[in-house]
């Protein structure tokens, strides 16, 4: 992400993070003290959940392929503890136990519950049987795109309190209805965008803050008038040479000619269990079932597996606002239907690459109230900030990221474990002026290229993840975590029969931090920027999509746009 920087300088600019975030300790008191404690805070601590007395909550988890594995090497068990789950494929049933070898974060049931794990957690082939189990208390949905809200909607229907993957839905009617029933039904839900629970994203989000509060000459990114994002990879290379750990291909299917992760493999074994009857689950054929990503159907392209965490971040990083516009370019520029080509992905739908571009509003662009907040009224329309999104599927350079790019300085956070600031050289600083905020020279030899004015003072060390060794969290453990507190907080409010405090852990201040409101705005953005695209036009938001009491207000249906291929499968 961060073109040409030295290893020296990107020790330097995490450094220079660092050091920015203790600096501004006194903005950042609040989950300091919650922490209780001078150095290190905890993730439980900042997010503000912890450990629970009695058992964890019992789950069960819906579709257990590649993400679901990952969801399960990752959750927290002492949180969350998984006694069920439901997958139709048999090599996925069998994975899902047994995992992946390290560094695969899918280590499998077996290593977290024990060997004879598959005679404790039960396998329903039809979700709709697990959800009928009565000590199941809540689910994790991890299926293809179509499924999530059907499933989602019958889970919240048979009392289950919901934890959902990404993308929301499949478009914004499908979102809208989630949010009802789960006001109707009173159950937690939430997506599962885990940025929002990476430790990383948050302390950029409170430098941000505290950035924004501070003097001019105090700034150490200042004015922000453009974000780059950006998600690249390389799936042109040829496929590999079969694998003998792996089971047989199915010979009746085309088998992928090219290493794209959204083009796997079809199994015999799954082939043979499931092709003769594949559409009593919902699909046309195995292609459907296993390349899911690659329909209209079944998926949402680029924007909706990739492009919805970057805005997501984006948006975040802009104070939680709303997007004002968008259009951009896409299509299947690299794969074809050419049988004899090496680029050969049969019936691809989903474009390969995609560059689009968001105008969101500046902090000048809305009126504000009495309180400071802002209103829907324009005070100054040219005050907007540019985000450019890109994703590619045949080059990696720079691989994926989000750089903030301020009129003092640049964030940069790369690949959700690093994350660092460089401070713009001030051309009036002259040599011997006190430094304010951080001023970057040049870096190099691995010393900090940074110093930090006033406040910092002789403050212990925050430590600020991604800027020291060690991994990150990317946030799945978190979420999970902070999801089956809700989930307990919010039992006992109904317990009690405390409406005020039910409300507060399934949508208010304590609630997960991408309910359904939140998440449905990032499926806003992927899915119009999949219209903006198709339709080839600039595409301006209705602030009424994002209302969810506003059931017919939707892009889809405002814009006209042309339906996919068929309707979206109900189960
Ligand atoms: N948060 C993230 O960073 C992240 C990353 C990857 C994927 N995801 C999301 O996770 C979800 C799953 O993606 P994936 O990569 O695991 O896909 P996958 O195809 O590997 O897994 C889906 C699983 O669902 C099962 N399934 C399909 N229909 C079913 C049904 N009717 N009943 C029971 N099981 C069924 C399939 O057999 C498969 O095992 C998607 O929504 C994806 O966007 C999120």
């Amino acid at each position: 992400m961060a073109l040409y920087v030295t290893p020296e300088q990107k020790e330097a600019g995490q450094k220079d993070f660092a050091d920015a975030v203790v600096s501004r300790r006194g903005f950042l008191k609040g989950f300091l003290a919650a922490a209780g404690a001078v150095g290190v805070v905890t993730p439980a601590a900042y997010f503000g959940y912890k450990a629970w007395e009695g058992r964890p909550v019992k789950a069960g988890l819906i579709g257990a392929g590649d993400e679901g594995g990952v969801l399960v090497g990752e959750h927290p068990k002492e949180y969350l503890e998984f006694i069920a789950y439901s997958d139709i494929r048999p090599y996925n049933k069998d994975r899902i136990f047994k995992g992946e070898p390290a560094p695969s974060p899918r280590k499998g049931f077996n290593a977290i519950y024990g060997h004879d794990a598959d005679k404790k957690i039960l396998w329903y082939e039809d979700y709709k049987k697990l959800l009928e189990n009565q000590d199941i208390e809540a689910v994790v949905i991890a299926l293809p795109l179509h499924l999530h809200a059907p499933v989602a909607i019958d889970a919240m229907k048979a009392g289950k309190h919901v934890l959902c993957e990404k993308l929301m839905a499949w478009n914004i009617s499908q979102c809208k209805k989630m949010i009802q029933v789960a006001q109707d039904t009173n159950r937690v839900l939430t997506i599962g965008h885990q940025r929002h629970y990476s430790l990383l994203y948050a302390h950029a989000d409170e430098l941000l803050r505290a950035d924004r509060e501070a003097k001019d000459e105090d700034r150490v990114i200042g004015d922000i008038r453009h974000i780059r994002a950006l998600w690249h990879r390389n799936n042109s290379w040829p496929a590999p040479d079969a694998d003998p750990t792996k089971p047989a291909l199915a010979a009746d299917v085309p088998q992928p000619k090219i290493r794209d992760g959204w083009y796997p493999p079809i199994y015999e074994m799954d082939f043979e269990k499931l092709a003769r009857d594949i559409k009593k689950y919902g699909y046309k054929n195995m292609q459907e079932l296993v390349r899911w990503r690659l329909y209209d159907r079944t998926g949402g392209g680029l924007m909706a597996e990739l492009g919805s965490h970057q805005l997501d971040a984006c948006s975040i990083f802009l104070r939680s606002v709303h997007p004002l516009a968008v259009q951009g370019v896409g299509g299947k520029f690299y794969y074809n239907d050419d049988e004899q080509g090496g680029r050969y992905e049969p019936g691809r739908q989903a474009d390969d690459a995609v560059f689009v571009t968001f105008e969101f509003p500046g902090p000048d662009y809305y009126k504000k109230d009495a309180d400071g907040k802002p209103t829907s009224e324009v005070k100054h329309k040219e005050d907007i900030v540019v985000v450019t999104y890109s994703s590619v599927n045949t080059n990696s350079f720079e691989k994926y990221g989000e750089c903030v790019m301020g009129s003092h300085g640049t964030l940069v956070v790369e690949e959700e474990k690093d994350i660092m600031l460089f401070p713009a050289k001030n051309p009036n600083k002259k040599a011997g002026d006190k430094p304010t905020g951080s001023s970057v020279a040049t870096a190099g030899g691995g010393k900090a290229a940074v110093e930090s004015s006033g406040t910092s003072g002789a403050q212990a060390p925050v430590a600020v993840p991604g800027t020291s060794a060690g991994p990150v969290s990317r946030g799945y453990t978190e979420e999970m975590a902070h999801f089956a507190h809700c989930v307990r907080m919010h039992q006992r409010a109904e317990k009690a029969n405390d409406k005020e405090a039910m409300q507060r852990w399934r949508v208010g201040d304590d609630a997960p931090r991408c309910h359904g409101k939140v998440a449905m705005a990032d499926a806003i953005i992927a899915l119009t920027s999949n219209i903006a695209m198709k339709e080839q036009r600039r595409i301006v938001f209705d602030p009424k999509w994002f209302d969810p009491t506003l059931i017919d207000a939707v892009p889809d249906k405002d814009l006209k746009a042309k339906d996919a291929e068929d309707k979206v499968i109900s189960l």
